[in-house]
């Protein structure tokens, strides 16, 4: 595996190659990424990895400060997994005028995690075509963990780079159920349990919410009484009517935003 620090370094080697894979990620890599890397080099000739936590994309300093940043364990990983390239970027090869520039993005980005934080989408959009400027890729690779950045990327890339093509793959969980997530790595193991029973309960309840025969209401009730501090959303929505039609049998999703202490989850069932 090469590993860059250097943007125009990267440039060079990378911009030779025809059919590259990118999966951006902001490190602190888990099972989740991995598929993400597994899929790219089975479907691509290279494969390339990003590693940067996008700090406008946080809402919070504390939370940008907080994220988990382990790169040695990384590196590691990575090359085990046989990843081609590893790109680590300072700040100032990302944003060498700033951070100032004004992206569009889908109305969608205002619902769900947009309500809660302000901008964050935009933040990512904004992040993942300077990464695509430079790495130039065939395809990029999100997971469903993340629905909402997965939709509003889709589109995004649709509509501003026309030969790429946005792969989403899905969700990876752990035995218990929980998702794997870096964030994960910031609770504890009462915590986790925690997070595994919310999981198990919107999955065993989900069809008769669908059928009304639960309220999402009391729902939340069960979800508090878990030792949950804050629910900033529970809603169920039709994946095939976010944003253009997305064809998919499995139809409604359960999305849920939380916090365990200081730590924001997030998951759709
Ligand atoms: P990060 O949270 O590191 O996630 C990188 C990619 O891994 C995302 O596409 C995410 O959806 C996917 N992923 C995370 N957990 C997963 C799981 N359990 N199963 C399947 N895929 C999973 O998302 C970001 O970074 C950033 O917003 C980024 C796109 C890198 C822009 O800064």
């Amino acid at each position: 595996m090469k590993i860059f620090l250097n943007k125009n370094k990267l440039i060079k080697i990378i911009q030779k190659e025809k059919n590259v894979g990118f999966v951006p990620t902001m490190g602190a890599i888990h099972k989740g990424h991995i598929s993400l890397i597994k899929k790219s080099i089975s479907d691509c000739d290279k494969t390339i990895v990003s590693i940067y936590v996008n700090k406008p994309q946080f809402n919070k300093k504390s939370d940008y400060l907080r994220y988990p940043r382990n790169l040695k364990r990384d590196i590691s990983m990575l090359k085990k997994n046989k990843v081609d390239y590893l790109y680590i970027p300072s700040t100032s090869q990302i944003y060498p005028k700033g951070q100032k520039r004004k992206i569009k993005i889908d109305s969608f980005g205002k619902k769900l995690c947009g309500r809660f934080r302000s901008r964050h989408f935009e933040a990512i959009a904004d992040v993942v075509d300077r990464f695509v400027n430079i790495i130039k890729p065939k395809k990029i690779y999100f997971g469903e963990k993340d629905m909402q950045q997965l939709k509003i990327i889709d589109d995004f890339i649709r509509k501003n780079h026309k030969n790429i093509k946005v792969i989403g793959c899905k969700t990876i969980r752990e035995k218990n159920g929980v998702a794997f997530s870096s964030r994960n790595f910031l609770l504890s193991i009462k915590e986790k349990t925690i997070a595994s029973k919310i999981y198990k309960l919107l999955k065993n309840r989900k069809r008769n919410i669908i059928n009304n025969n639960v309220t999402l209401k009391s729902i939340k009730r069960k979800i508090y009484k878990l030792g949950v501090i804050k629910i900033d959303y529970i809603e169920i929505l039709d994946i095939n009517k976010l944003i253009k039609p997305y064809i998919n049998k499995n139809r409604y999703k359960i999305f849920i935003a939380y916090y365990l202490r200081k730590t924001r989850l997030i998951d759709n069932i």
